[in-house]
């Protein structure tokens, strides 16, 4: 255990998210400033080389599980050979990635092939108009075809993404839970959070899980909840009472996940954050370029994790939004 990523909390960190680029190629409103977005230099950026000897040295401090964010991961070049770079550290169990969709058509058969398995593919409508009204683009179908080429590749099963938000995305709730009964991907409905770059964030805006589980039932039936086999997961899972159908709730306001947080994260341009909504950063690129040795970088991982809060703080006073917005941190 002395070698182990464990807080203070007792919560062990297994779970690495890597945020490969903060670019992106649409500008959800809840996410990206809507215009004159600065993003960082490439210079700064983690290369392929460093973001593999940081998780070759937190391999074996139990960290298991990675998935490669954004920015939108799949506008950062040969993100499939990252995939095959990573997969082939040991210790390394699970590799995911939470993309967009839109260029799922190029490359969803090359990260397959890669060995990657898990894809969450973020879909906040289903209804062309107002997916433009929330990403500022209009490639509604550009990412109903990446969901398509998923399936195609073979990914099984999918998760959808949607972020849920009041007098906005209310309609949405049952055509999704359609969707979910008819292609068996999981659609998991989304608490928005206070990370947006506008501060457009208003906790009457946020649609809540329970809410929505409301309008599902009297839509289309009640949902049953299914037993949770992994308990560090965002989502409680649900199945429509047939049986037919699997719907996820992430309620990271209504009903945070913090007491059993196993996740940290690395940005695209190296900063180590021990929680979403940290107000501190550990410089690892900086520690990288400046050759520090292997038991410096771990050393600074250690002290990373120990100095973690027991959860955000977003339902009390005491909360204060991180300079950084989603995309700039990595969702
Ligand atoms: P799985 O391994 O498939 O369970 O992935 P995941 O759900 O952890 O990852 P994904 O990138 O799909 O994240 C889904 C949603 O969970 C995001 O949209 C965020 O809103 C939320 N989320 C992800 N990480 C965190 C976190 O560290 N804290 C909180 N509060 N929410 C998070
Ligand atoms: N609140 C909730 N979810 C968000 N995401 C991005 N910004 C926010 C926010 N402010 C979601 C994206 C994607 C995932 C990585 O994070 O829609 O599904
Ligand atoms: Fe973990 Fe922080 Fe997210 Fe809570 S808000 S689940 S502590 S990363």
């Amino acid at each position: 255990l002395q070698n182990q990523l464990i807080d203070s909390f007792g919560r062990a960190h297994n779970n690495l998210r890597i945020s490969v680029t903060d670019r992106c190629n649409i500008r959800c409103f809840y996410c990206m400033p809507s215009e004159d977005v600065q993003f960082v230099h490439r210079s700064k950026i983690l290369s392929f080389e460093e973001i593999v000897r940081f998780v070759r040295l937190v391999a074996p401090l139990g960290v298991n599980k990675i998935r490669l964010t954004g920015g939108e991961p799949l506008v950062r070049k040969n993100i499939p050979e990252l995939v095959k770079m990573i997969a082939d550290i040991p210790g390394i169990q699970d590799i995911g990635i939470t993309t967009n969709g839109i260029l799922l058509p190029q490359y969803a058969q090359a990260l397959f092939d890669a060995g990657l398995r898990r894809i969450n593919i973020s879909l906040d409508a289903l209804n062309a108009q107002k997916f433009q009204e929330i990403t500022r683009r209009d490639d509604y179908e550009k990412v109903r075809e990446g969901i398509r080429a998923a399936h195609a590749a073979g990914f099984d099963p999918i998760k959808i993404n949607a972020v849920s938000i009041r007098n906005l995305t209310e309609d949405e709730i049952v055509p999704f839970g359609q969707l979910a009964r008819e292609t068996g991907a999981e659609i998991r409905f989304i608490e928005f959070m206070p990370l947006d770059a506008d501060n457009k964030w208003e906790r009457d805006k946020v649609l809540f899980a329970q809410e929505i589980r409301e309008i599902l039932t009297q839509g289309i039936m009640p949902l049953v909840p299914v037993e949770q086999t992994d308990k560090s997961a965002p989502a409680s899972d649900f199945v429509f009472e047939d049986g037919v159908g699997r719907i996820g709730f992430i309620a990271s306001i209504s009903n945070p996940f913090c007491m059993s947080c196993n996740r940290f994260r690395l940005t695209a341009d190296g900063k180590l954050r021990n929680c979403l909504f940290s107000l501190d950063e550990t410089d690892i690129r900086k520690l990288f370029r400046t050759d520090a040795p292997d038991a410096e970088v771990i050393d600074a991982v250690k002290k990373s994790i120990a100095a973690k809060k027991e959860g955000h703080e977003i339902n009390t006073a005491r909360f204060i939004q991180p300079d950084r917005p989603m995309y700039s941190i990595g969702g």
